[in-house]
């Protein structure tokens, strides 16, 4: 068993992560500052928390020193957001990501990223691959893609063992359906279990490639166990491209009464988006996508019977 750290392990995926390493047994360290992530997703019982931002970096090594592999997940999140606090999301994004890697450098330890698949930005061309150019078109996305550029560079330059993912849209239990900058699927479901009309920014045309979150865990873990590092970016999305208007369709079926307003497209969102998965594949052909149809349910079940414990969480702060 390894001693392992996920930053940002009280967030949707990082708590998700946990919970699957600690029932295969490891010795888990978490770091996060609470922004977005909850209190009650930290289970102190199967790890050790440390309440702390990773851009301080003399607490953060101290936390960190003896792990093997570092999940690094902790992230300033939303488009929006960052919109509105550029030099926020720098700070916490790729200066915050430049201190998990001085401390792999020093221990050794394995790195394994979560970028996002905004880096593309205006590069239009569907579906995407790891070849094609990054055009980042918001402050978010030039943060991520700093750091992608850090986690190559200490892999080339320090030969620290690094797996870096660009996760394109996840959902499932425990993403927060609440606050203003909430992913879209929560929210939805969230409106609609509140009889609310949910909100589409555009004519609902535009694409996503959801992934469930149990997908993303298992090539985490995956990742972890087989240290499956790679020198570039691993897109991670299995190219099942789907409209935001289908996806309301498929909501019908939990919730038949659904109402949807249409408001004007928001700067900066994505109009398609969709992964070709050869690499992904490739690297972890024992890994399938749970259908999204399934996911679906499954995230519509779990926040009926314990959205609960995720909504009213802290105030997201600009
Ligand atoms: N959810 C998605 O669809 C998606 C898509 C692309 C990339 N990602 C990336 O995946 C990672 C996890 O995302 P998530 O959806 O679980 O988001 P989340 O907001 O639920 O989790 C992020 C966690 O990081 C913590 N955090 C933020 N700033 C911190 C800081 N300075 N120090 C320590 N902790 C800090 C938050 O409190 C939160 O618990 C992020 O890096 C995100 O950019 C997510």
């Amino acid at each position: 068993m390894a001693r392992v750290a996920v930053t940002g392990g009280a967030g949707f995926i990082g708590s998700n992560l946990v919970a699957a390493l600690a029932e295969k047994g490891h010795s888990i360290v978490v770091v996060d500052d609470l922004s977005t992530g909850l209190a009650s997703n930290i289970n102190s019982d199967i790890c050790d928390f440390h309440e702390l931002s990773i851009v301080d970096q003399a607490p953060l090594s101290q936390a960190l020193k003896d792990v093997e592999v570092i999940f690094h997940l902790a992230a300033r999140g939303s488009v929006p957001r960052s919109l509105k606090s550029p030099v926020a999301t720098h700070d916490v994004n790729a200066t915050g990501t430049l201190n998990v890697l001085e401390i792999a450098r020093a221990n050794g330890a394995h790195v394994i990223y979560s970028s996002s698949s905004s880096v593309y930005g205006r590069n239009g061309v569907l579906p995407k691959d790891e070849t094609m150019w990054l055009g980042p078109m918001t402050p978010y996305a030039a943060s991520k893609m700093a750091a992608e550029g850090y986690v190559q560079a200490y892999g080339a330059a320090y030969d620290v063992p690094v797996t870096l993912f660009r996760f394109f849209n996840v959902f499932g239990p425990r993403q927060r359906p609440d606050h203003e900058y909430a992913a879209v699927l929560p929210k939805w479901i969230w409106k609609a279990m509140h009889k609310q009309a949910i909100e589409v920014y555009g004519d609902g045309t535009q694409s996503r490639d959801f992934t469930y979150v149990q997908t993303v865990v298992d090539l985490c873990l995956d990742a972890m166990e087989r240290k499956v590092t790679h020198e570039g970016a691993i897109n991670l999305a299995f190219g099942n491209r789907i409209t935001l208007n289908s996806t309301i369709e498929m909501m019908k079926i939990h919730f038949p009464d659904l109402k949807v307003n249409f408001l004007p497209i928001r700067p900066g969102d994505v109009k398609e988006s969709q992964n070709a998965p050869a690499l992904l594949k490739e690297l972890f052909p024992k890994i399938a996508p749970v259908q999204f149809e399934v996911a679906l349910a499954e995230t519509v079940a779990w926040l009926k019977d314990e959205g609960e414990t995720v909504a009213n969480g802290p105030t997201v702060s600009d």
